[in-house]
């Protein structure tokens, strides 16, 4: 589409006009067109040698820019406002690590859908989100963003993202552009250092990093950021391999691939560029098509192209690109933004929509003693803790909505839901809190992590809580009086040294707007906890990184044996996770039955030709209140070319049973379930004949069991 239209645009520009659609530069400052700081702006506007602009939001600010570049520029091209919406835009939702917990595609387009609303009618098209970078890294603040450890969670939550972003037609009026990032294996950082160097085989590659990728094309995602880190040596940036050969040639992506911030100059500092026009070559020679921020492919480009050591089709397919998308958007329709239908603030509709989003992403991780739900007993409540009245939990990457609208604080949520229970409150200070306690019929712990401890560039190298908080909670253990945790904090942290002080822990991590209000539902019990975790959480730092998709050694740790000396293990530790991938509790209790098939046997022809086998697995509700169960279904192929993982998830359901119900759980498996990518270089996909072990249960460590055969034909 818009072939021709295209064409004919790009035989009327100058190589200048070609170069400034590749630009995008971002707004500074609090005020809108004409405010001083933004002359430079401006002017690339009004001279059309601007493509893109980050970061100015607001449908009366867009429109007096975007005026600027439409009705003073010589060829009128629009503009194309982008932003960091990740997790809501006025209404913020749980980040995405808790939107992960929910296993639910539907909580996680819903949010794309109200964040794409507000943000649209704000003037902005295009959103940089999903991310959708698997890590093993606990550390790494970005996990946060990401959905976890898994690339099949990651998978299935980044099309249904982009489902909500973007609808089935970009240019409809509550639609934006989204954008897949970060292109690729930015999870897999060393020591999760943020920016780090990532060193990758091409087998790892394609089975662990990029399937959310090729799934996000295939769902027709707009847009690729690359990403700040090497892959292999070659920084992501200026990595032809995969920008080119991975992305646009094997999988046929025909959007826009753009910078990450000043990643294109950075590949100076990567030393792999000699200066600045050399980066400039080399990051749109590998396939980069528009720069944020940075300015060097706008600088550099006319010479380049002069001297031949950037190639003209290479230059207009780039502009090409991101022409085809503005015409898509329909900004060239209508570039502008009604100003009468800006959204202001959350609406009732959104927040309830937030709301329910966290509440689904809660994961009971504890709960000896039925401490929770609490009951009509609880008649005097402490809610105590530095996170007891915080008002900013909306976590990180918070869109506008963080600066304008506080988040209800958990002290909030539980007056509100308890209005005939005293309700004590004590911050930090732990004699407050034991006093509190000491007068309480129960205890709500809240602790966690401000917000800015995770997110870009807010790394940890230690991932307890923070503060004091362990002595807070040992304190309140030794009053002897009921207590709950709940957990606030955006990564997995190491629990172990408490974890046994505690009878009910509620992970809630940031869950956003709403925030007070969910933790409420959950804790008295409106709500039925049913999230489950999208990573591991460890025993001690020391075992990171620990993921439950490991691949096997040849000295496996056996949890049967007594002494065992020459295992795959540490010393010190016991072996496994504190709390494993896939955990999570009910105020119910669920049995799953074993796996069973519709065929026992299928050929490696027939899984190629599209063929699927059918899993059934039953679940019941053994408790008696009604609940969520997530049913989950791993495979493992004990032998294979390349040692597979010894568990991977391919599928998950999340069903909700009255007491005493039981329900069938449909899955299927095709080819890409069961086969794998090799080392080949130009992408190899095998399925290989063999038994495989199916594995269905409510967390990654689940044992009920049943065995496919795949045989050659
Ligand atoms: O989209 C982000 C990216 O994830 C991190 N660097 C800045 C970009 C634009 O704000």
């Amino acid at each position: 589409p818009y072939e021709h239209e295209v064409k004919d645009l790009l035989s009327r520009m100058t190589v200048e006009e070609k170069l400034g659609q590749l630009q995008q530069l971002t707004w500074t400052g609090d005020t809108g067109p004409g405010g001083g700081q933004t002359e430079e702006v401006e002017r690339a506007a009004r001279a059309g040698l601007l493509g893109s602009v980050l970061n100015l939001f607001g449908a009366e600010h867009t429109n007096t820019l975007q005026r600027m570049a439409v009705e003073e520029s010589r060829l009128g091209i629009p503009l194309l406002f982008g932003q960091d919406v990740i997790h809501g835009f006025w209404t913020t939702f749980p980040i995405p690590l808790a939107e992960a917990s929910s296993f639910d595609p539907a909580v996680v387009e819903l949010d794309a859908e109200i964040s794409a609303m507000e943000t649209r009618s704000n003037g902005i098209r295009w959103t940089f989100s999903p991310m959708m970078d698997v890590t093993h890294e606990p550390r790494w603040g970005r996990i946060a963003e990401s959905c976890g450890e898994d690339p099949y969670l990651n998978t299935v939550l980044a099309v249904a993202k982009i489902r909500g972003y973007q609808g089935d037609d970009l240019s409809a009026g509550h639609n934006v552009a989204a954008c897949a990032k970060h292109f690729v294996a930015y999870g897999g950082a060393e020591g999760g250092r943020d920016y780090n160097t990532v060193d990758v085989s091409e087998q790892r590659l394609r089975n662990l990093y990029l399937p959310p990728f090729k799934a996000s094309v295939d769902a027709g995602v707009a847009t690729v950021m690359a990403a700040f880190n090497t892959v292999s040596g070659v920084p992501a940036h200026g990595n032809p391999h995969t920008m080119t050969g991975i992305l646009k040639e094997e999988w046929g992506f025909d959007g826009v691939v753009v910078s990450d911030y000043t990643g294109v100059e950075e590949l100076i500092a990567h030393g792999y560029a000699a200066d600045a026009a050399d980066a400039a070559r080399l990051a749109l020679m590998a396939g980069l098509d528009m720069e944020m921020v940075s300015t060097t492919i706008a600088a550099h480009g006319k010479r380049l192209l002069a001297e031949g050591r950037v190639t003209e089709d290479r230059l207009d397919d780039a502009v090409a690109r991101i022409l085809r998308l503005k015409f898509e958007l329909g900004l060239f329709d209508d570039p502008y933004t009604d100003e009468s239908q800006a959204i202001d603030e959350p609406t009732p509709q959104a927040r309830a929509a937030a709301r329910e989003a966290a509440g689904r992403s809660m994961v009971l991780m504890k709960n000896d003693g039925g401490v929770l739900p609490l009951g009509p007993g609880a008649r005097s409540i402490a809610v105590v803790g530095p996170f007891a009245g915080h008002t900013d939990l909306h976590g990180t990457w918070a869109g506008p909505g963080c600066r304008r609208f506080p988040t209800v604080s958990i002290l909030d949520g539980v007056r509100a839901a308890a209005p005939g229970a005293t309700v004590t409150h004590a911050g930090a200070d732990i004699e407050e809190a034991v006093a509190a306690a000491r007068s309480a019929d129960v205890t709500v712990v809240v602790v966690g992590e401000e917000p800015e401890l995770s997110g870009e560039a807010a790394v940890r190298s230690e991932i307890s809580l923070p503060d004091g908080q362990e002595q807070l909670i040992a304190a309140i253990a030794a009053t002897g009086k009921p207590f709950a945790v709940v957990l606030l904090n955006g990564r997995p942290l190491t629990i172990g040294s408490w974890v046994d002080e505690v009878p009910a822990l509620l992970e809630a991590w940031h869950p956003g707007i709403e925030a007070g209000n969910a933790v409420a539902d959950v804790l008295f019990g409106k709500v039925n906890p049913g999230g489950k975790l999208p990573v591991t959480f460890p025993r001690a730092l020391g075992q990171i990184p620990i993921y439950y998709n490991r691949e096997n050694t040849g000295r496996p740790y056996s949890p049967d044996g007594a002494e065992q000396k020459y295992v795959s293990r540490y010393l010190d530790l016991a072996d496994g996770p504190q709390f494993a991938f896939g955990h999570g509790l009910s105020y119910t209790t669920f049995t799953t039955g074993r796996p069973r098939l519709d065929r026992e046997t299928v050929t490696v022809d027939e899984l190629e030709r599209g063929a699927h086998v059918e899993v059934l697995v039953s679940v019941t509700n053994t408790g008696d209140r009604t609940g969520d169960e997530v049913v989950q279904l791993y495979v493992h192929d004990p032998v294979a070319s390349i040692a597979q993982p010894v568990r991977r998830l391919r599928g998950f359901r999340r069903v909700t049973l009255e007491p005493g119900r039981t329900t069938q759980v449909r899955f299927t498996l095709g080819a890409d379930d069961l086969g794998f990518w090799t080392n080949d270089p130009s992408g190899c996909f095998v399925v290989e004949p063999g038994r495989f072990d199916l594995y269905a249960g409510t967390d990654s460590l689940a044992d009920a069991r049943c065995t496919l055969t795949v045989v050659r034909s």
